[in-house]
């Protein structure tokens, strides 16, 4: 539990605690996990997920039928595809149920190239699962582009799914956005601290979006 919030302010110019490689316990992955425990119904049949199973198996259990790894470099033991979503590449339009990408958009270059590459291997009525990062700390040895805000990556999705099609969620609040950025973590809060909704100061922004069914094109 955060015992002072004072301390939070004063103790130095570096972060309490460098707590960011702690999956699971940083409160931009809580959030994502409640975000993901939502639509978990979403997550079924062929999935695919970026980098590793981080939350298809998790999240899906048993209404999994089939799970791909995709990763761009071809470094990755995981990986069952690779690809460049942002170039002309082999993966067959219509093949996934769910696609889980999280923390990936803001380190790509061309957004629009890869959104509409995430439609177009989604089946008709399949779900695309998004987070990415609105308040949060800055790796500058690492290649990030951007951060979102709730209307920008509406706007982002909107054009490949359709306005109707994509609902967007906040996360976070002036207290934990403060809290993870000087290095605390999920325990370090209430779930009443977690849980309030202060839409100004978003730690993660996460997104459903659903390809029409054929029905309705
Ligand atoms: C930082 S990881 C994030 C995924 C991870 N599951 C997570 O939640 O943190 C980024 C992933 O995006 C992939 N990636 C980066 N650029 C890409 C591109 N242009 N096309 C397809 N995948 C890409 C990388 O290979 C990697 O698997």
């Amino acid at each position: 539990m955060l015992k002072s919030r004072t301390e939070l302010l004063i103790s130095g110019m570096e972060p309490l605690f460098n707590s960011w490689g702690r999956r699971g316990e940083t409160v931009h992955r809580t959030y994502l996990e409640q975000f993901l425990q939502q639509y978990s119904p979403d997550i079924k049949g062929h999935c695919l997920e970026f980098q590793e199973d981080s939350y298809t198996s998790y999240f899906g259990g048993s209404q999994v039928t089939k799970l791909d790894i995709l990763n761009k470099e071809t470094d990755n033991p995981n990986a069952t595809i690779i690809a460049d979503l942002t170039q002309p590449n082999d993966i067959p339009s219509n093949t996934f149920d769910c696609i889980i990408c999280t923390y990936t958009l803001h380190i790509i270059a061309d957004l629009d190239y890869m959104i509409r590459e995430l439609h177009r291997i989604l089946k008709p009525g399949g779900v695309l699962l998004v987070s990415v990062p609105d308040i949060t700390v800055n790796y500058y040895q690492d290649y990030e582009l951007w951060r979102f805000t709730a209307k920008g990556l509406h706007l982002l999705l909107a054009k490949s799914f359709g306005d109707e099609n994509v609902t967007v969620k906040t996360y976070g609040n002036s207290l934990t956005a403060a809290g993870e950025l000087r290095g605390l973590s999920t325990p370090d809060f209430t779930k009443a601290q977690l849980n309030y909704h202060d839409p100004r100061y978003a730690l993660v922004v996460c997104a459903r979006s659903i390809k029409k069914p054929e029905n309705l094109s």
